[in-house]
């Protein structure tokens, strides 16, 4: 239909008149579709196993914490209702194979034991990857310059072993391995961990938006690029198919990242999965809005606020999001 008498208003057809549940903040907040929560959001923790927290400079606002200093941070996010902790970790020594990941006295195990031992309401959740404990930066075990697939799922199951041994409720393989969420299902059976969930990066580009987190986690490539294990930013078909061999897999819930790319995949996503979906704004995505802000372009805490909207719109049940004590600050201010 078209607005055929523009001048004569009045005559307009009654379903064009959509001004009319914008005129008050009430009548906004009546017919508002999507809400943000606290609870949904999920704030990405940097543990080092050095003494003190170190400002991250290209992630404003973010350290590399201690273990005082990640009970600390969790305490505040359990305060504002956030809704969960992602645990990385960033190792003292590296070698090429990643041994450290698994290492049960590893910055991230001291940090899950820390944290479930503080009985904060929190659900905390594991990072699974070699990147940040190999030498090379690679996400696995190398063979040649190529990342060997199988002899790497070993290494993986046994860090998200050490991990659900130490208090994790969900451990988020994000190495984009082929049968990476299969090896961690069976390890975690058979250890008798069935109760500990898996959150699968299952849909992760090759982006460069990247960039802040591997300066904060030490675990730039040293050779080359991850291309040839994460995925191609224009394919969004084999999105779906990596989300399905996830599930198929056995994911509890399924990841897509960056998120402000992957829309489109979020909306496919939640008309074809019964299961939670979860999104991450990764640290550039972070960069951008802070960059913008500093300069005065844009009004961070509306765009933050907008941007997660966004995102929940979409599709995204779960935000992983740096921005998440912000955002529940904002959220109990504002009673949206
Ligand atoms: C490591 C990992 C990365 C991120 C999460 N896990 C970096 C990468 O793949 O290079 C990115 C998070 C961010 O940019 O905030 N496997
Ligand atoms: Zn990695």
């Amino acid at each position: 239909m078209t607005l055929t008498r523009p001048n004569d208003p009045a005559a307009l057809p009654g379903d064009h008149r959509l001004r009319r549940l914008r005129a008050t903040p009430a009548l906004r907040a009546l017919v508002r579709e999507t809400r943000l929560d606290p609870s949904r959001l999920v704030a990405p923790l940097f543990v080092h196993e050095r003494a003190g927290s170190e400002p991250i400079a290209s992630l404003p606002g973010q350290a590399r914490l201690d273990l005082d200093g990640t009970i600390a941070a969790a305490r505040e996010l359990a305060e504002l209702g956030v809704g969960g902790v992602l645990l990385f970790g960033i190792p003292d020594a590296k070698d090429p194979d990643g041994e450290a990941a698994a290492d049960p006295a590893g910055p991230v195990p001291q940090a899950l034991r820390a944290l479930r031992a503080s009985g904060l309401p929190l659900v905390l959740i594991a990072d699974v990857c070699l990147c940040e404990y190999t030498t090379h930066g690679h996400c696995g075990i190398l063979d040649g310059e190529r990342i060997a697939n199988d002899p790497s799922l070993g290494r993986l199951a046994d860090a998200a072993l050490a991990y659900a041994a130490a208090g994790a409720d969900i451990v988020a393989p994000s190495a984009m391995l082929d049968g990476q969420v299969l090896a961690i299902r069976e390890a975690l059976d058979r250890a008798g961990r069935t109760e500990t969930a898996i959150m699968a990066y299952a849909s992760k580009h090759a982006s460069a938006l990247y960039g802040p987190f591997r300066d904060a986690a030490g675990s730039t490539p040293a050779f080359g690029d991850r291309r040839s294990y994460q995925m191609d930013p224009a394919n969004g078909r084999e999105a779906m198919r990596e989300l399905l061999t996830d599930a198929d897999q056995g994911a509890d819930i399924l990841m897509v990242k960056p998120a402000i790319t992957s829309l489109d995949l979020l909306a496919l996503a939640r008309q074809r999965f019964d299961l939670p979906l979860a999104a991450y704004q990764v640290s550039g995505e972070l960069a951008m809005l802070e960059a913008a802000a500093e300069r005065g372009w844009i009004d961070r805490r509306r765009a933050a606020l907008e941007l997660l909207t966004a995102i929940a719109r979409a599709g995204a049940d779960i935000l992983i999001t740096y921005l998440a004590a912000d955002a529940a600050r904002w959220l109990r201010e504002e009673n949206r």
